[in-house]
């Protein structure tokens, strides 16, 4: 197969973890006898710094005529501390998602058995946890009518986010989400707060109307507050959740947690446009330039890309070997049994790369 790639490596230590994601890629792509070509392109605030805007439209070319999008991170801690800011690199990164269509964020929510004991929550509650958010992610109140803090007529400073969402929006979202329920173990949860949002009560009215249509697939409906208890409680209760933007981007963080470790989660984005596959962890700029941050979830970025486009050997053998580093112990600090010798960025790549290669 012949692919197009779009490499956005962003900021912080995305440069550093990209340079593992494309080196996996392209192991992958010689031992199948896949053509693969790259792409660069400015994201973020490294696209702030050069051409003033955090997603270029030139960057936008770049990903329009690609096949799929392999991203890091965007983000930078001199636009965190400064609140009136006028651009911010995380635009960059929802302008994206907006301009590609992307309004499906999938994000697998996976242990791995070797890294249980470094999981917040006991052993025997997270073991075995598998299960995949599906977040909507051109809606809600990312995208609806704001207004910035301002003074009112009342002299009374105020600001406004709104939480809007079409059916057409709810409906295709919620379609995906069968489908994924559909091939996994048939279990939905939908999760919203329709005691309280009328947004929550349209997302619930159009699941209970497409349920039907699903009869093979139980659907439950929860509560946001409680799916975050319930998270904690008892993960392996859920196989498919699907919610809206904010909600999925809240408890998608308290998924990564429990799992051990931030850096060991992919996530894909698909929509009307090109994919992007990226890892769900954000920039750890105070890890830049250390060769500390952990590879994995770029790596296992590109296996979702691989399968995204049904080669699914190829994902399989990403995983198997990633699985085998891990194994090996051949890990960052952050995941690294105490005592053992601590691998880099770069260390952990060319392990999986020359795994690839030996297979
Ligand atoms: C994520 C991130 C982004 C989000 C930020 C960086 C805008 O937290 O992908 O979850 O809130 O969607
Ligand atoms: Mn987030």
């Amino acid at each position: 197969m012949k692919l197009k790639i779009a490499v956005l490596p962003g900021d912080g230590i995305g440069p550093e973890i990209m340079e593992q994601g494309v080196a996996v890629c392209s192991a992958v792509a010689d031992k199948f006898g896949h053509e693969v070509v790259y792409e660069t392109a400015l994201c973020g605030a490294h696209a702030i710094d050069e051409t003033g805007d955090p997603f270029p439209e030139e960057t936008f070319n770049v990903c329009r005529n690609a096949d799929a999008v392999l991203f890091a991170s965007v983000g930078d801690p001199k636009y965190d501390n400064d609140p009136t800011a006028k651009v911010r690199p995380e635009q960059g990164l929802l302008a994206m998602r907006k301009k590609l269509g992307l309004y499906a964020n999938i994000r697998p929510v996976e242990t791995f058995d070797c890294l249980i004991h470094k999981s917040p929550l006991k052993d025997e509650i997270v073991r075995g946890a598998d299960f995949v958010c599906i977040r909507e992610l051109t809606g809600g109140m990312y995208f609806g009518k704001k207004q910035e803090p301002s003074i009112n007529a009342e002299g009374v400073e105020e600001a406004l986010d709104t939480n809007y969402y079409t059916r057409p929006e709810v409906e295709r979202i919620l379609r995906v989400a069968y489908q994924y329920a559909m091939r996994r173990r048939r279990h939905l949860t939908v999760v919203d707060k329709a005691n309280v949002l009328a947004s929550s009560r349209l997302w619930r009215k159009v699941a209970k109307e497409m349920a039907p249509e699903y009869p093979d697939v139980q659907t439950d409906y929860m509560y946001v507050d409680n799916a975050a208890m319930r998270m904690i409680q008892d993960p392996g209760f859920f196989d498919v959740m699907v919610t809206e933007n904010t909600f999925g981007d809240i408890l998608t963080d308290e998924g990564s947690v429990i799992t051990g470790s931030m850096g060991l989660l992919p996530s894909a984005s698909t929509g009307s446009s090109t994919p992007v596959f990226e890892p769900i962890h954000g920039s750890w700029p105070q890890g830049k330039g250390l060769n500390i941050a952990n590879p994995l979830a770029q790596i296992l970025s590109v296996a979702m890309l691989y399968e995204h486009f049904g080669l699914t050997e190829e994902g399989a053998l990403i995983r198997e070997a990633v699985n085998a580093s891990l194994a090996a112990n051949v890990r960052t600090p952050e995941i690294q049994a105490e005592g053992a010798h601590q691998y880099g960025t770069r260390e952990v790549g060319r392990w999986i790369v020359d795994y690839i290669a030996a297979r």
